[in-house]
């Protein structure tokens, strides 16, 4: 054991961990350390096995096989509820959001303040607000959680697990929701919940993150757990050869297309506050990211397009044909676009049908032959689909909710991969997915713009943005500030002006 000097504090020691699903063995036998008060990360392709482990850290799955000891103490099969008592908050990869319910009652959900038998929310009101003042993330307590943004809803969650005050804190891909602001706000407080002594579970795909807030890396592959290093030793091509178990050369193939003539017109887009008057176009061959902080309204123009949301004011052609403000999904895809949504859960799928039926519900016309179905065909094309994107496990009747969330987001992302359309809306369409399928989900992209496809993309990773854009705009509350292409700007400039707004400070 490379950690054992006696300087070494371990607050939780897994051994020999193992967990099945059916055949599928999630986890192999997993010995794991994590060391107390540092940001410990866990890292590794989708499936490997992250969120599994977590699961069964919170208690919601019992091992097969292997313990689990806190501070020396085995509480292995400890119920949920015992381990949060004990200070073990998981912030878990899907979100537990009850949208019907107010912002104050989702954070209060896991403890409600109960007086003389009767819940009393109101009564939680002060330490809720003290929260959301402390992770700088004000929110309205009374709004219906449903109404929210995923990235807002994400803060609902974090704010949840820090009533109690915890002393580990597992955040499963927390920032796969996120915008680069709140990134960093998130960062602050994991920098301070640290001072204070708390040890911090960090698992991303982002490489940057990693490295910018942990002090520690573990590398799981296939169930296993690799590798651990501290980061500072850990170089980025060792610990994606320890991930992939075997080296990889570049993330970001930017392939060149022509650009053609104009596909997309916005003129002056108007949507209730949160659009004050947006224009943009976008090219046949053209993939343009839109970038901003939430709230800056970068989802409500591609969900505007697609007809999900009734735009107050404005003009939006595609391909010559003006979009009547009465348009709706089913009329936008039979003009040519298509949406991949950022709520996956939600939106994206349909959890409890198959990968196949997933894959083939958009464009049925794919899977029939001369007019009639053909169960065969369907079969065939959901397969390509599942090994050009590499979906683990590669079975095609899988059911959506057994994948791990990356595997889920290849399935969403392949579904519209049937067809070609004029239009491609992208929201965070590579949300969870590991650094090999995120590569192959860019080289597709560079594949519709060179079949002369139009994509506008909206993303929170700014690695992203300057990675495969030939522009790049700026949004800032629901107003286009800056436009750039990736070579005429730097990182941190686009930073300063998405979260300043460039010119005059929030
Ligand atoms: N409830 C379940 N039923 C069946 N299989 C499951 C279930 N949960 C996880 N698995 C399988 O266990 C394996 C590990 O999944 P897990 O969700 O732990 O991966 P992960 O490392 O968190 O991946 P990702 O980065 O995509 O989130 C995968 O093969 C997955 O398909
Ligand atoms: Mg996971």
């Amino acid at each position: 054991m490379p950690y054992r000097g006696e300087r070494v504090n371990e607050i939780l020691q897994m051994r020999n961990i193992h967990k099945s699903f059916g055949a599928t063995q999630a986890l192999k036998g997993v010995d794991l350390d994590i060391l107390r008060g540092q940001v410990n990360a866990i890292v590794g392709s989708n499936g490997a096995g992250k969120s599994t482990l977590m699961k069964t850290l919170a208690g919601i799955y019992r091992p097969d096989e292997g313990t689990i000891l806190f501070d020396g103490q085995d509480i292995t099969g400890f119920t949920p509820l015992k381990l949060q008592e004990l200070g073990i908050q998981v912030v878990h990869q899907v979100l537990n959001i009850v949208g019907s319910m107010s912002v104050l009652e989702n954070i209060l959900l896991a403890n409600p303040p109960v007086r003389c038998g009767l819940l009393k929310w109101k009564s939680g009101q002060d330490t809720v607000r003290r929260i959301l003042k402390e992770i700088d993330f004000p929110l309205e307590l009374s709004a219906p959680a449903g109404s929210l943004s995923v990235s807002q809803q994400q803060f609902v969650i974090l704010a949840r697990a820090l009533i109690h005050q915890p002393k580990i804190l597992v955040l499963d891909e927390p920032t796969a929701r996120l915008g680069m602001e709140e990134t960093q706000k998130l960062f602050a407080l994991i920098r301070t919940l640290k001072q204070r002594g708390a040890t911090i579970i960090y698992i991303s795909h982002r490489m940057e993150e990693i490295y910018t807030i942990c002090d520690r890396i573990s590398v799981f592959r296939d169930g296993m757990h690799v590798l651990s290093k501290e980061a500072a030793l850990l170089s980025e091509a060792e610990l994606v050869q320890a991930m992939l178990g075997k080296r990889m050369e570049t993330f970001f193939p930017k392939e060149e297309a022509p650009i053609g003539g104009e596909v997309l017109r916005i003129q002056d887009l108007r949507y209730r506050d949160r659009l004050n008057g947006v224009s943009l176009n976008v090219h046949a061959g053209e993939i343009v990211s839109l970038v901003g902080a939430v709230g800056a309204g970068k989802t409500e123009i591609l969900e505007c397009l697609f007809g999900l949301r009734q735009w107050d004011g404005g003009k939006m052609t595609l391909r010559g044909t003006e979009l009547s403000r009465g348009h709706n999904a089913r009329r936008a895809i039979d003009l040519g676009m298509a949406l991949i949504p950022e709520d996956r859960a939600s939106q994206g799928m349909i959890g409890d049908d198959t990968v196949r039926a997933n894959l083939s519900s958009v464009d049925m016309a794919k899977a029939c032959h001369a007019g009639v179905f053909s169960r065969a065909k369907e079969d065939q094309l959901a397969q390509k689909l599942v090994d050009r994107l590499d979906v683990r496990p590669n079975d095609i009747r899988y059911i959506m909710t057994g994948l791990s969330g990356g595997n889920q987001q290849k399935v969403v992302v392949g579904k519209w991969l049937t067809a070609e359309y004029p239009l491609y809306l992208m929201d965070e369409v590579t949300a969870g997915v590991d650094i090999e399928a995120k590569a192959e989900i860019y080289k597709i992209i560079g594949q519709i713009a060179q079949k002369g496809g139009a994509v506008l993309l909206a993303t929170g990773d700014i690695e992203e943005a300057m990675g495969i854009s030939d522009r790049i705009i700026v949004l800032y509350k629901g107003r286009i500030i800056y436009e750039s292409s990736p070579a005429q700007t730097t990182k941190d400039d686009l930073l300063a002006r998405i979260m300043g707004g460039g010119t005059h400070a929030q």
